[in-house]
């Protein structure tokens, strides 16, 4: 199969990036930080979440963030929300696309949603039918599906059970998320292959965390079977609270450059997300985890 001519690039690191972080963030950056993303040509911006206070502390200023956001026309800005409740705060604040989310592992169900896979697919199977009903779009994610951080390997039947049951209840795409970074190309093209029995090719996205290094070439794996939505952070922002051990997802500034080096269109400006990651970078007080934002700053620049 040819790759695809363009990829459309769902930015994460406002909320996979920053849920992980342990020093509040102020609204302020926040609210920088994701118009830059917009500004840098970003279609998709993952906003916050509206999750317990309790369990992500991070995130308990999306109301706020959402409040003082210029939001751009053309632009998503979909939140998190894990039940009712959720979706209850995502109307009060004016959102217009909500990500739900299950796992393929039970474990990793109930550390991270406190319930079963089964409890959680009938509980989003009535928010995102709410959801609908109140006009919003609905994206789904399946976690876990190259691999658990307390179950180990994963059947791919597992995973195309979860992504299925997120599509049949409405969900317009379904993001495979590679949460702990342990997959390599061929698990990855397996897994996808299992999926699309049960879910098209163009509802499917792909959500791969960076911790062995391996997400650029199961990325490259997944353009092969006609994958075009891939989710990326900048700076390589990130991790799962209740994934131990895991990084960031791949950088939004690693992912532009392969496309581009591959002329395949995201309508990204490349300096421009970087200098977006490096201002949250600095911010966080680290340097940006993606080796294309490190060799930008270097001397000896390559073509691009
Ligand atoms: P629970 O304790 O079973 O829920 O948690 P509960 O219904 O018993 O409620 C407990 C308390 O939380 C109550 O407050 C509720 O009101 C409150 P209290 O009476 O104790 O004061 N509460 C809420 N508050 C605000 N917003 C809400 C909400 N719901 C309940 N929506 C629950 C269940 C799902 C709420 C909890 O486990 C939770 O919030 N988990 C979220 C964990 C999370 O955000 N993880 C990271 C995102 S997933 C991810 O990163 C993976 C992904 O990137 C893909 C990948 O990489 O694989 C998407
Ligand atoms: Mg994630």
């Amino acid at each position: 199969m040819p790759y695809p001519s363009h990829v459309r690039i769902v930015e994460v690191g406002p909320r996979d990036g920053l849920q992980n972080e342990k020093t509040l963030v102020p609204v302020d950056v926040k609210v920088t930080l994701i118009q830059a993303l917009a500004e840098a040509g970003l279609k998709t911006v993952e906003a916050g979440s509206f999750v317990s206070p309790k369990w992500v502390p991070q995130m308990a200023d999306t109301a706020a963030v959402l409040a003082r956001l210029h939001r751009k026309p053309g632009v998503s800005y979909p939140v998190l929300v894990p039940n009712q409740t959720g979706l209850e705060a995502a109307l009060r604040n004016n959102v217009q696309e909500i990500a739900i989310f299950a796992a393929a592992s039970d474990t990793f169900s109930h550390r991270n949603i406190n319930c079963s896979i089964e409890e959680s697919l009938s509980r989003l199977a009535a928010v995102a039918a709410s959801a609908l009903a109140h006009g919003l779009k609905v994206r789904g994610y399946a976690s876990c599906v190259l691999g658990c951080p307390f179950e180990g390997a994963i059947e791919t039947a597992a995973v195309a059970h979860v992504a299925g049951a997120l599509y049949e209840m409405g969900c317009y795409e379904i993001s495979l998320g590679d949460t702990i970074g342990v997959g390599t190309p061929l698990k990855a093209h397996a897994m996808i292959s299992a999926v699309a029995e049960r879910v098209p090719i163009p509802a499917l996205a792909i959500h791969y965390h960076d911790t062995w290094g391996q997400a650029l070439a199961n990325i490259l794996a997944s353009l092969q079977l006609g994958i075009s939505v891939v989710d990326s952070s900048v700076a390589g922002l990130g991790g799962c609270p209740y994934a131990p051990g895991a990084t960031g997802n791949v950088a939004t500034e690693d992912v532009v450059y392969l496309l581009n080096g591959m002329n395949i269109e995201t309508g990204v400006d490349l300096d421009q997300v970087a200098s977006a990651g490096r201002f949250i970078s600095q911010h966080l007080g680290r340097a940006p985890a993606s080796k294309v934002a490190v060799a930008l700053q270097s001397t000896c620049l390559p073509t691009r």
